[in-house]
This record gives structure tokens, sequence and C-alpha cells, in this order.
């Protein structure tokens, strides 16, 4: 079929695919040293096929992790959720903590408020589809898990295919339609922890938009951006904008779409494209009963669509 990429010869690194239609395990990349042209390829080649990678046991440390992550380019840091005078726990800006554990090393307090914003994590996303620019690839390592069985593992969605499989009526619509929706870091907070954002009105803050249907440029395959940060689809009634997110949302999230991936060891690092998977976290985090201690560098997206229908300014959203 024209227009379809042909299937990459990998040379350098060893695949196992983890589902019929998406996601795999490499190995045979050393990560003592920083990744060679030739190897990086592949992994580009990989992601951009398989939508998430996972490398096992990399030994990765903060410093090695940023600069693998920075070899797929500019990276995004948490400094709009420093903003407020919270002090980050880590070594590095531009590790994301979205792990479980308070600044003085214990595992959040049952009152602790970042356990309320966590939940969101428990909702199908995407990463900061709610800014100005949006994620292109997420790299979570983990440094600290839950014992074996306690849940903490982390799911995806196939975004791509589940477009594919949307009955042909419905995709022509949305690609007539071509609609636009709104991505708010507070809507999703707020379906996730309804009483603890009762007050928040993400009316008040600044949305990302972005089209609904877009084409994944790096695969050329058709996709749609849908995350729980959706607040609405522009130019649709409440109910109506409602009742289309709800019908795309649970199609896509079904479970023949999701690929649900455990974490093994301290060292294991998942990379996603954020742009033709969702994600979410299952457990673990924010149950807190266990430590869960998870890195994330994250890559601003740098493709043609990166900024959707936003100003470029560099205002991001953060949670104080
Ligand atoms: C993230 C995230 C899920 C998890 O890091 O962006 O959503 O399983 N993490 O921790
Ligand atoms: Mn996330």
């Amino acid at each position: 079929m024209p227009g379809l990429p042909t299937s990459p010869i990998f040379n350098h690194i060893t695949i196992k695919k983890l589902h019929p239609t998406f996601g795999a395990e490499i190995s045979g990349v050393d990560f003592a040293h920083p990744v060679p042209k030739e190897v990086f390829n592949e992994i580009l080649a990989a992601i951009t096929q398989f939508g998430v990678c996972v490398f096992r046991n990399t030994g990765l440390d903060d410093a090695r992790h940023v600069a693998f992550a920075a070899q797929f380019g500019e990276l995004d840091d948490v400094t709009p959720y420093t903003a407020g005078g919270r002090a980050h726990r880590l070594s590095d800006v531009r590790l994301f903590d979205v792990g479980n554990i308070e600044l003085d090393g214990t595992v959040f307090a049952l009152e602790n408020v970042r356990r309320e914003w966590n939940k969101g994590n428990g909702l199908f996303h995407v990463d900061s589809s709610f800014n100005p620019r949006r994620a292109g690839y997420s790299l979570l390592r983990a440094h600290e898990l839950p014992p074996a069985g306690m849940g903490g593992e982390t799911d995806f969605a196939d975004v791509r295919t589940a477009f594919d499989e949307l009955p042909s009526a419905l995709k022509d619509e949305l690609r007539e339609k071509d609609y636009i929706a709104a991505h708010s870091l507070w809507h999703s907070r707020k379906t996730a922890a309804p009483a603890t954002f009762a007050d928040v009105n993400p009316d008040d803050y600044p949305m990302g938009r972005h089209r609904l249907v877009q084409r994944h440029e790096a695969s050329g395959r058709e996709t749609m951006y849908i995350a729980a940060h959706i607040h609405h689809i522009e130019g649709l009634t409440p109910e109506k904008s409602q009742a289309l997110f709800d019908q795309l949302f649970h199609h896509a999230t079904q479970s023949r779409y999701v690929l649900r991936i455990g974490w093994e060891q301290p060292g294991d690092l998942i990379l996603w494209d954020n742009t033709s998977v969702m994600h979410r976290a299952v457990g673990g985090s924010f149950e807190g009963k266990f430590r869960r201690d998870m890195r994330r560098a994250t890559v601003h997206d740098g493709s043609g669509s990166a900024w959707g229908l936003n100003e470029r300014s560099q205002v991001r959203q953060g949670l104080p």
C-alpha cells in the first residue's frame, strides 16, 4: 500500500513483540555508554513502529537516563511544578518525580495531597497535551519498586489501531468535521479526584488545543489524539462533546487494544510515543502502601503537530 513504510530491519537490537499490534521488548543495547547512532536509529525505528518499547535492567542512573532521553530531542522540565516553591526531590529538573516518595524519603502520607494529584495518572492519558507544545516521547525508569505482585504496572493503549478499526462512516465523519479538542491538566485531575478538586474550574486555566484526528508523522499512520485531559471538543454542545469523547475513549481503551507491562526490577525503562499510544498507572503509586520511585524524562514533540493550534508560548501548566 502506498504511504505505508515497510518493516524496518534490525541489525543491532533484538525485538520481542509483546502484543499482536504494538509494544516490544528491546534487548542488545549497551547503556553503559552513550548509545551509538546506528543503534539509536534502530530504537527510533522500533518506537515508530511499536509505540511502546521496554528495556529491562538498563543500569541507567539519573544522569545517563537524562542523557539517553536527550538523544531523542529537546527535554521538558519540572519548573512549572516547582514554581510555587515546592522543592524538587531529584537531582535534575529534567526528571519528573512520578512515584510516591516525599522529600524526606518516606512514602506519601495518607493525607498528602500529591496522592490526589497522582490519581489522574490512573486514567488513560498522554503526557503534557495541555501545554502549548505537547510531549513526544516519554522515558520512565523504575528506581524503586513495590514487591512483585503488589501492582504498579503501567498500561498502554494502541490508539492507531483503535482508530483504524472504528466504523468507516465514523472515521469519515471525524475526518470531515476535523474536530479540535481542548486538553486540560485540571480536567483530568478533577475527573479522577472530584472531591479534592471540587473548587477548581478548568475553564480558569489555559488548555492545549489539538486536532482530534491526525497523521502520526513518523509512521505515516492515521490516529486520534485523545486522552483523559480532553475537557471538551470545540463546536459541539457540552452533551454532544461528552458523548463523542466517551464513545472514542471507550473504544480506544477496550482490552484488545491494551497492553499491561509489569516492572520487574529497578533500572527497567519504558519508552513510549505519546502521539501514538495512551498510558495509565495501575495502582501502586497512589494506593501507596509500598514505595514506588519512578522517574520520567519527557521529550518535547518535534513533529509538525507539536504545537497543535496553540500559541508558541513558554507558559506551561503545573501542580503547586
Ligand atoms: C508518567 C505516568 C505511569 C506510571 O510517568 O507519565 O503516567 O505507571 N506514569 O507511573
Ligand atoms: Mn503520564
